[in-house]
């Protein structure tokens, strides 16, 4: 079995993975949004001193599976360093208590694996991970091998929702509160299509968030209907480029992964574009979309069966992390 701790923003999370089953034995995860939501995002500070109360609570509930630990695997990048810090420090206390391996997993990569709890891993995917961090299009060919096609300039998918939920004063997270709310408008407000001129594979959404900000200042349009155009246009900037991506990669499957994914609305649109250009599409289950640490846990499975460990002492937390550009 494999013990992995998540603690990259927001949420303290555990989970106790079979290795040859990779069924989850254990998952619990304390998430913090009421904590953050009347700042309307996330205080880092604040985070971390409630990883520090909460992920000791955890663990104590896993003692019973110690003696069956192969490994243990922690998120160490990217994210807030101070909260990348909490569990990274648990990671390394484990490990010379108990004597084991430690297995540093990107977090982004371990959304990925968030489609493969309890099953076998697909080896070729186009991957489009939309999170509050980030949002990039990636080519995955397994643990070690994943590349960057595209990233954001700027805002990332799941963070502009945020920041149209705040200027409309509803709360954190706004990805939710958002797909809500435009449930009961009408597109009625125009805005941009990013960078639909230029020629390249990229995303940004300060535009979108700016012009979102001005429809509310003019007091012509419901919040409703802000939401329904916002949500409608930030999704149709993500297919626009997905299908230039797909176009010139052809992958035969394609996933979406990320706390965004949860987004019934993106997801149709992307049921729409499999059918279009025949690809097999991947989500996780949405008990898995939001970070946790059962997709920490399965990505440590794929890198314990090919020993990639790293030593108590060169265990770094990185807040910031680079995909390899892929080639094309
Ligand atoms: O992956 P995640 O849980 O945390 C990070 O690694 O960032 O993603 C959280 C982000 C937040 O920005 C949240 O607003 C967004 O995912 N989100 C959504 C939805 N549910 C969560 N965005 C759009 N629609 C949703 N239904
Ligand atoms: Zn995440």
């Amino acid at each position: 079995m494999i013990l992995a701790i998540e603690s990259s923003c927001d949420d303290s999370s555990i989970a106790v993975i079979d290795i040859s089953s990779k069924e989850l034995l254990f998952h619990k995860k304390i998430s913090q949004e009421l904590e953050h939501s009347k700042y309307g995002g996330v205080v880092p500070e604040l985070a971390s001193r409630l990883h520090a109360e909460a992920l000791p609570k955890i663990l104590k509930e896993t003692k019973k599976f110690f003696p069956h630990l192969k490994a243990v695997a922690v998120t160490n990048a990217p994210g807030l360093s101070v909260t990348l810090q909490e569990g990274v420090i648990m990671a390394k206390a484990l490990s010379i208590a108990l004597n084991l391996p430690l297995i540093a997993v990107n977090h982004l990569v371990g959304h990925i694996y968030s489609l493969f709890i309890g099953k076998e891993e697909i080896k070729s995917m186009m991957v489009l991970l939309v999170s509050g961090g980030h949002t990039k299009l990636l080519n995955f060919n397994g643990i070690d091998d994943v590349c960057e096609i595209a990233t954001t300039l700027d805002d990332s998918f799941g963070e502009s929702f945020d920041k149209v939920a705040k200027m409309l004063g509803l709360g954190y997270p706004g990805g939710p509160l958002i797909e809500n709310l435009a449930k009961k408008g009408k597109c009625t407000v125009t805005l941009p299509l990013p960078l639909k001129n230029s020629p390249d594979i990229k995303f940004s959404y300060s535009g979108i968030k700016n012009a979102v900000r001005l429809a509310i200042e003019s007091q012509k349009y419901t919040s409703e209907d802000i939401a329904a155009s916002f949500q409608k246009k930030a999704i149709e900037h993500l297919v626009f480029m997905s299908k230039r991506a797909i176009r010139k990669f052809r992958p035969k499957n394609f996933a979406i992964v990320g706390g965004a994914s949860a987004n019934l609305v993106l997801r149709s649109e992307f049921e729409k574009l499999s059918r279009e250009f025949g690809f097999n599409l991947l989500y996780p289950d949405m008990k898995f979309t939001s970070d946790n640490a059962a997709m920490i846990a399965r990505a440590g499975v794929e890198m314990y069966k090919k020993k990639m460990f790293v030593n108590y002492k060169d265990l770094k937390i990185m807040p910031r992390v680079e995909f390899k550009k892929c080639e094309g």
